[in-house]
């Protein structure tokens, strides 16, 4: 998928199915089966590092990852996470941002709304593609205890809409909703002119985005909801990650059961 695609998907109701990967022969896989975009996230503290969250992950890590994930990629768009501490203010971000661009990424990733704005706008006036992440951002919790579904009173979920709204006038190109109610994502999709990616927020959103190795089975301990085992069903890697494909683009998945 390439950046200029992104609104056509939108405009024709065609699905975007993400994974995460962290490695070359992974990225390799996921890329030859199809998937739209791969993500580069910091939750690779958990996935790759054994830490109990995204905040330790640091800009070596994110630059060492981004570069052997790209370089394997040959048809997905390459979104890289920047990690906690890294876009404080505009010319940290903006510096940090072009060294994941110089590393292979398509477009960067940062949570938060309208705190954002000095950064999102150095980043855009810099041509730098931008996704948002909105809902549950990772990088503000601390423990499991903070794994909390957002968005589930009016107030909330209103602070939530505003800020997509926000992100959208700032010209960021994609947003990611995590953990709100489907309800919440299904109007800020229709609110926003950017695609919305959900990971626990419904399949109203634009398309969906799980963490590899969750999907995979590989993540042990209770998983979240909307954290569906693909290769329960299928006897390969390739195979599973391929059937996330199709149930993301067919509007099966996630069911209402892995939603919220
Ligand atoms: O870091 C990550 O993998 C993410 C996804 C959960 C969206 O941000």
């Amino acid at each position: 998928m390439k950046h200029s695609e992104l609104n056509i998907f939108k405009e024709n109701g065609q699905k975007i199915a993400c994974l995460t990967a962290y490695d070359a022969s992974m990225a390799k896989l996921i890329d030859s089966a199809g998937v739209d975009i791969i993500l580069i996230g910091d939750s690779l503290g958990m996935v790759i590092q054994g830490a109990e969250n995204t905040r330790s992950v640091s800009m070596k890590d994110m630059l060492y990852h981004t570069e052997i994930v790209a370089k394997a990629c040959k048809q997905a768009l390459v979104i890289a996470d920047m990690p906690f501490h890294s876009y404080e203010n505009a010319q940290t971000a903006l510096a940090n941002a072009k060294e994941l661009i110089n590393n292979g990424a398509n477009m960067v990733k940062l949570e938060g709304g309208s705190e954002n704005t000095e950064v999102i706008k150095a980043l855009v006036s810099n041509d730098i593609n931008v996704c948002g992440h909105l809902g549950l951002q990772p990088q503000l919790v601390v423990d499991s205890s903070g794994y909390k579904v957002q968005g589930r009173d009016k107030d909330s979920a209103q602070i939530i809409l505003d800020n997509a709204k926000i992100l959208d006038s700032l010209g960021v190109d994609i947003l990611v909703l995590e953990c709100v109610p489907s309800n919440l994502a299904k109007s800020i999709t229709n609110s926003v002119t950017i695609p919305t990616i959900g990971i626990g927020a419904g399949k109203e959103c634009d398309g969906q985005v799980l963490v590899s190795y969750d999907m995979l089975g590989i993540s042990l301990g209770k998983q979240p909801r909307f954290v569906r085992n693909f290769l329960n069903s299928e006897n390969t890697i390739t195979a599973a990650v391929k059937a996330f494909v199709l149930e993301v683009k067919q509007g099966n998945f996630p069911a209402e059961s892995e939603s919220y």
